[in-house]
């Protein structure tokens, strides 16, 4: 295994050089744990596709240390992309603009846009001032699979393919980064996140338009079957997931927003109702799943509200049955 790090002086600076020499180094940010790397290094932009198992027409997001940076990746950068920047950034938001020239293929999957973020992590900041440039990381998990919210997670993941881990402890978000394309005519949402539909849209004026049809396939976030448990996992309304969890056909394992039934004797985790300790904690109770004997994994639908959107989509995406 790549070795873990604290996130002390010595392990930025350990993981900055690893960067700088072209390796890959796992960082925390506020959302999920990053695979990083020198993104103005086609060699080691390479191995992250590698590592992951990504096909390499999936473009990633360049993490950077400031927005005086932000002129050095995109291009025409329009006036809503510095008012979310300024209100939003460092935080859990990315997006998506038209590539400055001598942006690498490798990052835009070929694309004329680039996705960028500041993260608001005290390790990453640090990371990204030590290293002093933009750094390529898409969330370090192997693809298709569930993302990391503590360094353990990335451990699990990854053997010596990552040179160093740097453990910043578990994630205060818990879900991937909000991603708002704004390289066309208008804004628009590719991905929900921690920053909502309602807070773009005090920033914007309006709130942002969904994205629909070719969009879909450019965004592996929008595949469904994404962020997915290994074992069958399904989504159902408690009572018929109680029904189910008790009758005994199999042994299940449970994700709920209730205490365990007395009648079920599996492993049951019971999560927050409020959706953002939801948040938090979800990608570790479903790893925690996975790992028990339980035949399937069992989910109880949350609320349909705004403020579950990002939850929502994920968890449909994690009970997806089909590969498509
Ligand atoms: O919170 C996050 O965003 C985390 C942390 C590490 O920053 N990163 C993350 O990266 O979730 P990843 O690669 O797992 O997801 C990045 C998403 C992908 O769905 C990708 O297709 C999309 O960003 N993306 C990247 N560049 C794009 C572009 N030029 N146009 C459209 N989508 C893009
Ligand atoms: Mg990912």
């Amino acid at each position: 295994m790549g070795e873990m790090l604290k996130a002390d002086d010595r392990g930025i600076e350990a993981a900055a050089l690893a960067l700088r020499s072209g390796l890959l180094v796992a960082f925390p940010t506020e959302t999920v744990y990053g695979l990083g790397a020198n993104a103005r290094d086609e060699q080691a932009v390479r191995r992250i596709f590698a590592a992951k198992g990504r096909p390499s027409w999936h473009p990633l997001i360049v993490h950077l240390p400031s927005l005086q940076e932000l002129p050095g990746w995109a291009a025409d950068i329009p006036q809503q992309a510095w008012d979310l920047a300024e209100v939003f950034w460092p935080g859990p938001l990315t997006l998506v603009l038209k590539k400055a020239g001598g942006v690498s293929a490798h990052i835009t999957g070929g694309q004329g846009t680039v996705a960028l973020r500041i993260p608001n992590h005290a390790v990453a900041l640090r990371l990204l001032r030590a290293f002093e440039r933009g750094i390529a990381a898409p969330s370090a998990n192997k693809f298709g699979h569930i993302s990391p919210t503590r360094a353990e997670h990335v451990a699990e993941d990854f053997a010596d393919e990552v040179a160093i881990i740097l453990d910043g402890g578990p994630c205060r978000v818990g879900l991937e980064s909000t991603i708002v394309d704004l390289s066309g005519s208008a804004a628009t949402l590719l991905r929900p996140g921690a920053i909502d539909r309602a807070s773009l849209a005090r920033v914007l004026g309006a709130p942002p338009r969904d994205s629909q049809g070719e969009q879909t396939t450019r965004v592996p976030g929008m595949i469904e079957r994404h962020y997915a448990p290994h074992k069958p996992t399904r989504l159902c309304s408690y009572k018929n997931l109680e029904q189910i969890a008790c009758s005994m056909k199999a042994e299940y394992g449970v994700l709920s927003l209730q205490k365990r039934p007395p009648c079920f004797t599996g492993v049951w985790i019971e999560l927050s109702s409020e959706p953002e300790r939801y948040a938090k904690d979800l990608y570790a109770a479903l790893r925690e799943l996975d790992h028990t004997r339980a035949a399937e994994i069992l989910i109880e639908e949350v609320p349909v509200a705004a403020t579950w959107e990002a939850i929502r989509d994920r968890l449909r995406r994690a009970s997806t049955q089909s590969n498509n």
